[in-house]
C-alpha cells in the first residue's frame, strides 16, 4: 500500500470514530428498528401505506413541511389514478406567472405542478417556528442516517423531559432527536386523521404511512432499481453456468 493511501485510510477510520464517539455524547438514542416492506434486494413499495402516508403529510406535516421535490403527477407511482391526481391537484392554489402586466398571480393546480410550500423562505418560517426551519421533506429519508427508522422513531419517540433538559417556551424533548430537544411538537396523536380504507389512526400506523410515503418520495426509483439488480443477478448467475458448461467441454481432452 501507498503511503498516502495507507494516510487516508488511517484518517478515514479515526474520523468515523470521532464521528460516533461524538453522536453518543449526545445522547441520542439509536432508531428503533423497524421491518419495511422496502428493505432488501425484493424491496418494494408499500402502495397503500403511502396513500395512507400522503393522507398523513397532507393533513398533519404539510402546514409546517413543504415537498417541493415531488411532483402531483407522480403520484400515480403510488396506485392513484390520473383523475384522482388531477382532482388534488385542483385542490391546491399555485403562484405562477409574471402575467403580461408583471405581476405574480394564484391559479388552481395542474398535475405537473409541485407541492407547494407552506413558506416562502425559510426566515418567514423561522418567524414562526421559534427560529427553527421545519425542513423540505422531500429527501429527508436519505439525509439522516438510518432515515426510515429514524424518522418513524422520532415520530412515535416523544417523551417528557428529563429534570435536567433545559427546555427554552416552544421547545420539545425527544431522545431521538440529536440533542434531545427540538422545536416541532409531538406532529401525531392517536386517531389524528381518519383514512377512508378502514385502517385504524394509530400514532404508530400514521408514522409507519409517512414513513412509506416519504421514503417513496426521496427514492421513487428504488423499485425498478432493485427489480433489474435482480435480473443482472440472475443473467450474471446463467452466464456463469454456461461459461463453465464450455470450459468443461473445450478442456476435456486434455484431462
Ligand atoms: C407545527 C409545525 C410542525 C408540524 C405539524 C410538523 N413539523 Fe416536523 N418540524 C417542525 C420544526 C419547527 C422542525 C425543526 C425542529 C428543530 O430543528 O428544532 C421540524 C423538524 C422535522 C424533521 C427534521 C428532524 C431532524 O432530524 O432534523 C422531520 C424529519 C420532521 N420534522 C418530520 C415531520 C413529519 C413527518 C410531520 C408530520 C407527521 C411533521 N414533521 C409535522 C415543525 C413541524
Amino acid at each position: 500500500m501507498k503511503k498516502s493511501s495507507l494516510f487516508i485510510a488511517v484518517s478515514l477510520v479515526t474520523l468515523s470514530l470521532a464521528a460516533g464517539a461524538v453522536a453518543s455524547s449526545s445522547g441520542q438514542k439509536a432508531p428503533k428498528q423497524v421491518q419495511w416492506a422496502f428493505d432488501g434486494v425484493f424491496g418494494r413499495v408499500d402502495k397503500q401505506s403511502a396513500q395512507r402516508g400522503l393522507q398523513v403529510y397532507k393533513e398533519v406535516c404539510a402546514a409546517c413541511h413543504g415537498l417541493k421535490r415531488v411532483a402531483f403527477r407522480n403520484l400515480t407511482e403510488i396506485g392513484f389514478s390520473e383523475a384522482e391526481v388531477k382532482a388534488l391537484a385542483a385542490t391546491y392554489q399555485i403562484k405562477d406567472g409574471p402575467n403580461d402586466d408583471g405581476d405574480m398571480f394564484e391559479r388552481a393546480g395542474v398535475a405537473s405542478d409541485y407541492f407547494p410550500s407552506p413558506y416562502a423562505n425559510d426566515n418567514a418560517a423561522k418567524a414562526v417556528q421559534n427560529g427553527a426551519v421545519p425542513p423540505d421533506l422531500s429527501l429527508i429519508i436519505k439525509a439522516r442516517p438510518d432515515g426510515a427508522n429514524y424518522l418513524f422513531s422520532l415520530l412515535t419517540g416523544y417523551e417528557a423531559a428529563p429534570a435536567d433538559a433545559h427546555l427554552a417556551a416552544g421547545q420539545h424533548y425527544n431522545p431521538y432527536f440529536a440533542g434531545g430537544v427540538l422545536a416541532m411538537p409531538a406532529p401525531l396523536s392517536d386517531g389524528q386523521v381518519e383514512y377512508s380504507d378502514g385502517t385504524k389512526a394509530t400514532t404508530e400506523q400514521m408514522a409507519k404511512d409517512v414513513v412509506n410515503f416519504l421514503q417513496w418520495a426521496a427514492e421513487p426509483e428504488m423499485e425498478a432499481r432493485k427489480q433489474t439488480g435482480l435480473k443482472v443477478m440472475l443473467f450474471l448467475f446463467v452466464f456463469t453456468a454456461f461459461a463453465y458448461i464450455a470450459k468443461r467441454n473445450i478442456w476435456r481432452k486434455l484431462h
